[in-house]
């Protein structure tokens, strides 16, 4: 299998099941017109962060790592009209442009954006929230599953992105902060008892990567 194939599968899965829709595809062209990294989760990604939040009935929801807000947008939508999302970007262009993008999709009621560097916005938040995605700066992954714990209650949906990196993740002598900061997060996981957890490789349009869920139990 090649990438053309799998960005092949991924448009004819979009264009069957997950019809495309001016919010999202907006937010899209924003960030690209503002010159943002094309790093938002796949549509087809999007829509399984969506449902899983609606399956568990998520009235909270925190998200590490906004960009130009399209995953908050799949991930907003998800949400009862009194539910909230909370998401905390770093950069000042991405999080001017995704709150532009979340005010366009009528989402401005129901997302927080503190901008800002992750680790200083978590130590004012109160939870527990519902369900908490992961999908910041990797180094830091460590430290964002701690707080993502103090953050949690019993039920707890925390889904972490990028965990494969094509494959990168299974060597241990990487001298890339990225992957020791995704491998550190798993074996922190893994370690938690109070983590249940598994992951999935994803193929598609953004390539070869993959999502950890744990249950925090
Ligand atoms: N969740 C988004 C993609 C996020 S890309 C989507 O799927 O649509 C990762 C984002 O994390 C980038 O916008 C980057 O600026 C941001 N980021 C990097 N370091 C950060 C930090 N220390 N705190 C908060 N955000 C950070
Ligand atoms: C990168 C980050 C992401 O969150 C993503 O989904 C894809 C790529 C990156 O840092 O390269
Ligand atoms: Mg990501």
């Amino acid at each position: 299998m090649t990438q053309e194939r799998w960005t092949a599968v991924d448009d004819y899965l979009t264009g069957a099941l997950v019809p495309s829709d001016a919010a999202l595809e907006a937010a899209l062209d924003a960030s690209d017109v503002a010159g943002l990294p094309r790093e938002a989760v796949s549509p087809t990604q999007g829509k399984l962060l969506h449902l899983l939040a609606r399956s568990i009935g998520a009235k909270s929801i925190l998200e590490i790592g906004t960009l130009g807000g399209y995953s908050t947008i799949w991930l907003a939508r998800a949400l009862p009209t009194d539910g909230r999302l909370v998401t905390l970007e770093a950069n000042a262009t991405h999080a001017e442009v995704a709150r532009s993008n979340i005010a366009n999709a009528g989402l401005a009621d129901i997302v927080t954006l503190h901008q800002g560097p992750a680790l200083d916005s978590l130590a004012t938040l109160a939870g527990p929230f519902d369900m908490i995605f992961i999908d910041a700066d990797k180094p830091s992954n460590p430290a964002y599953l701690e707080w993502a714990v103090k953050l949690s209650r019993p039920g707890t949906l925390i889904i972490g992105d990028n965990v494969v990196r094509d494959g990168a993740v299974t060597d241990p002598t990487s001298a890339d902060p990225k992957v020791q900061g995704v491998r550190r997060f798993i074996e922190l996981i893994a370690e938690n008892p109070r983590l249940d957890a598994t992951a999935l490789q994803t193929v598609g349009s953004k390539g070869y990567d993959g999502f950890v869920l744990a249950l925090v139990t």
